[in-house]
C-alpha cells in the first residue's frame, strides 16, 4: 500500500509511520516545516512533505496515488486547523482510499456515549480556558469529525482513551459507545493507538464506523473477553 502520514512528526504519527514501514507500506509523510528534523531517523525510507495540513496544495501533493490516508486530528491551533485538515484531507484524495482519522472519546458520532464526569467538567473547563489563551481550539476537532461523518468517503474515526507511553501490547479492542463496559480502563498505549490506525486501512468492517478503542490488556478489556 501506499499510505501517507498527515501529521506525521508528533508522537503518534511517528509511531504511525513505523508501523507502515513495519508492514512494508510506501509512506508519504506530511508536517510543519518546522517539525521536519522530527523525522530524521526515517531518512531515506519515507517522502516527506513539508507545509501546514490544512493547506490543501500540499495535501493535494502529498495524499495523491495513496491507498490510505491516516490523519492526526489535532486540537492546536486556532485557526480551523483541524476541519481544514480533515476537508482536504477528503476532497483531494483518491476516491476510493481509505481515509483513518484520529481524535479522542470527547468526539460523539450519535450522542449516545456516556461520559464519566471527569471527562465532562475537562472538556468544559478546559475547552475555552484553552481557547481564551488561543491555545486549541476542542469544538473545531468536533467540526472537523461532523464533517466526516457526514462524507460519503471510505472513513474510519478511530477515539482514543487517555494515553500512556510504553512498549506495544498488541491490537486495542474497540465499542461504539464509551461507557460500555469494556471500555472501562480508559487507558491505552500511544503506540498501540497507532497499530490500531494502521490496521484500519486493511479492516472495512471499520468503514463508517467511529471506534471507541481500549488497551487489550487493560482490566475491562481483558473482563470483557473473558
Ligand atoms: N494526548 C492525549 O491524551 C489524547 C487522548 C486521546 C486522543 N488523543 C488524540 O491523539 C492524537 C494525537 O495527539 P497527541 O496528544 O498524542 O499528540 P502528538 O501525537 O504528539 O501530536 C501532536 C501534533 O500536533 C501538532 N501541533 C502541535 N501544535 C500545533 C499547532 N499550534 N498548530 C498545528 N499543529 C500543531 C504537532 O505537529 P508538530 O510536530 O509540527 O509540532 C503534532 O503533529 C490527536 O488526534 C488527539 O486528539 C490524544
Amino acid at each position: 500500500m501506499k499510505v501517507c502520514v498527515v501529521g506525521a512528526s508528533g508522537k503518534l504519527g511517528q509511531y504511525m509511520v513505523q508501523h507502515a514501514l513495519d508492514r512494508g507500506h510506501e509512506v508519504v509523510g506530511v508536517c510543519r516545516e518546522r517539525s521536519v528534523g522530527k523525522l530524521d531517523r526515517f531518512k531515506g525510507r519515507i517522502t516527506i512533505i513539508p507545509g501546514a495540513t490544512n493547506d490543501r496544495e500540499v495535501i493535494r501533493k502529498a495524499v495523491a496515488g495513496c491507498d490510505g490516508v491516516l490523519t492526526v486530528l489535532v486540537p492546536w491551533g486556532v485557526q480551523q486547523y483541524s476541519s481544514g485538515t480533515a476537508q482536504a484531507v477528503m476532497d483531494c484524495s483518491p476516491p476510493d482510499a481509505r481515509l483513518v482519522f484520529s481524535c479522542g472519546w470527547h468526539i460523539s458520532r450519535d450522542g449516545k456515549d456516556r461520559y464519566s464526569w471527569k471527562l465532562k467538567a475537562l472538556v468544559a473547563i478546559a475547552g475555552p480556558i484553552a481557547r481564551l489563551f488561543r491555545l486549541a481550539e476542542l469544538d473545531d476537532q468536533v467540526e472537523a469529525c461532523r464533517r466526516i461523518f457526514a462524507s460519503t468517503t471510505k472513513w474510519t474515526v478511530v477515539r482514543a482513551s487517555d494515553l500512556e507511553e510504553g512498549d506495544s501490547q498488541g491490537l486495542p479492542v474497540w465499542s461504539r459507545h464509551v461507557g460500555d463496559a469494556i471500555l472501562e480502563s480508559n487507558l491505552t498505549r500511544r503506540v498501540d493507538f497507532a497499530l490500531f490506525m494502521v490496521a484500519a486501512l486493511k479492516n472495512d468492517e471499520l468503514i463508517h464506523e467511529a471506534p471507541a478503542i481500549v488497551g487489550c490488556q487493560t482490566p475491562s478489556a481483558r473482563a470483557g473477553e473473558a
